[in-house]
């Protein structure tokens, strides 16, 4: 029923028993709006994962196209692609992990939460067959706005008494990369050997960069360039909004934010040990059910939530004005399906 384009079996001829194949553990991903801004980068940097052997690419549009593109790369991943809702459960069953990047994206002019009516729906569609279909895989939510729609896929989890919130991440890790190249920039370092943990949510005043904790390697700043630090990480999202006038927002930085957060959940998966990412998940971090914050990934997705660690007082200030938001946030996800 669906595109399938193995390598070396496009055609007919490839010899199955003949293909080698590479010793480290194959797992099969999912990613849900493959045709997309973020979607197809996305596509393109998972078919070079070498932890990953089936790749499937699912979207409600030209997802033959993209598939028949990507899978003449030369990787091991066999790719297939998927198009249209009644292909969906096709696209889910047997898969190890799903990253969602379906959605509309932001204009300028626009908050995350201005997108909340187009993608609660499309967010809670694809839930409810990753219900039905994988409800053991672990879920790399991207699509906005994330502070409402990783509470929206816990309620429709939860209505299907499949949800474990160990296995529902929300995907914050471009605001880490942001802070991590905006800090090396006012350092001069390479970014590399920059770790900025980014905490709370992923919109406007919730992103909270803790750059007093930017310990790689040790360091301090002045209060205006923690001032500066601190708006460009939170507005780094709308800096790209503007700068593309219109066509979008960010994709390619995005696809690699979310090939850096796959990865890690890969490797948990595989059993590696002391991979620590920030994600916005369920917690109890603060009396907030769903906030951002370091957290140990392993084989059954989230192993550990850390605390924040120490805060000093500008921290504070931002931790509250970010829990304010977020709160309001969180039950509008929810209520979205409750009600
Ligand atoms: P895009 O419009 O280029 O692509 C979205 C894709 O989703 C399209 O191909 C569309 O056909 C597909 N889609 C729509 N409805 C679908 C459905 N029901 N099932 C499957 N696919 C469906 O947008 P984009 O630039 O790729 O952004 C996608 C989303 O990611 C947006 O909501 C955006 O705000 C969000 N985003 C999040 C982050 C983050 O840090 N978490 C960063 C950037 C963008
Ligand atoms: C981002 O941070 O780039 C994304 O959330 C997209 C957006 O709307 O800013």
């Amino acid at each position: 029923p669906h595109l399938q384009m193995e390598e070396g079996l496009g055609s007919g001829f490839g010899r199955a028993n003949c293909r080698a194949k590479g010793g480290s553990p194959g797992f099969k991903v999912a990613i849900l709006g493959a045709s997309g801004g973020i979607g197809q980068p996305l596509a393109m940097l998972m078919k070079m994962n070498p932890l990953v052997s089936v790749l499937h690419l699912y979207d409600v549009v030209n997802t033959p196209g993209v598939t028949a593109d990507i899978s003449h790369m030369d990787t091991a991943a066999v790719v297939r692609g998927f198009v249209g809702q009644q292909q969906l459960e096709d696209a889910l069953t047997g898969m190890d992990l799903l990253i969602i990047p379906a959605g509309v994206p932001r204009k300028p002019g626009m908050t995350r939460d201005d997108l909340f009516n187009i993608n609660a729906g499309i967010v809670r569609t694809l839930c409810e067959g990753i219900a039905k279909c994988c409800p053991k895989a672990i879920v790399n939510l991207i699509s906005n706005p994330v502070n409402s729609t990783v509470p929206i896929a816990a309620e429709v989890f939860k209505k299907a008494g499949t949800y474990d919130p160990n296995r529902l991440l929300g995907v914050t890790m471009l605001d880490v990369v942001r802070a991590n190249t905006f800090v090396a920039e006012v350092l001069g370092l390479d970014p590399r050997y920059v770790d900025v943990p980014v905490v709370g949510g992923h919109a406007g005043i919730t992103i909270l960069p803790l750059l007093s904790q930017q310990v790689k390697p040790s360091c301090s700043f002045t209060p205006k360039e923690v001032d500066y630090l601190t708006d460009r990480i939170q507005n780094g999202g709308t800096e790209v909004v503007e700068a593309k006038a219109g066509s979008g927002s960010a994709t390619l930085s995005m696809a690699y934010a979310a090939v850096k957060f796959a990865d890690a959940c890969l490797r948990g998966l595989r059993g590696d040990a002391g991979i620590v990412e920030c994600a916005y998940v369920a917690s109890q971090v603060t009396e907030l059910p769903f906030f951002a914050s370091k957290v140990r990934l392993g084989r059954n997705g989230i192993e550990e939530i850390y605390p924040l660690g120490p805060l000093n007082e500008y921290e504070r200030a931002g931790l509250e004005k970010a829990k304010k938001e977020l709160a309001a946030s969180i039950q509008k996800g929810i209520s979205f399906i409750k009600n």
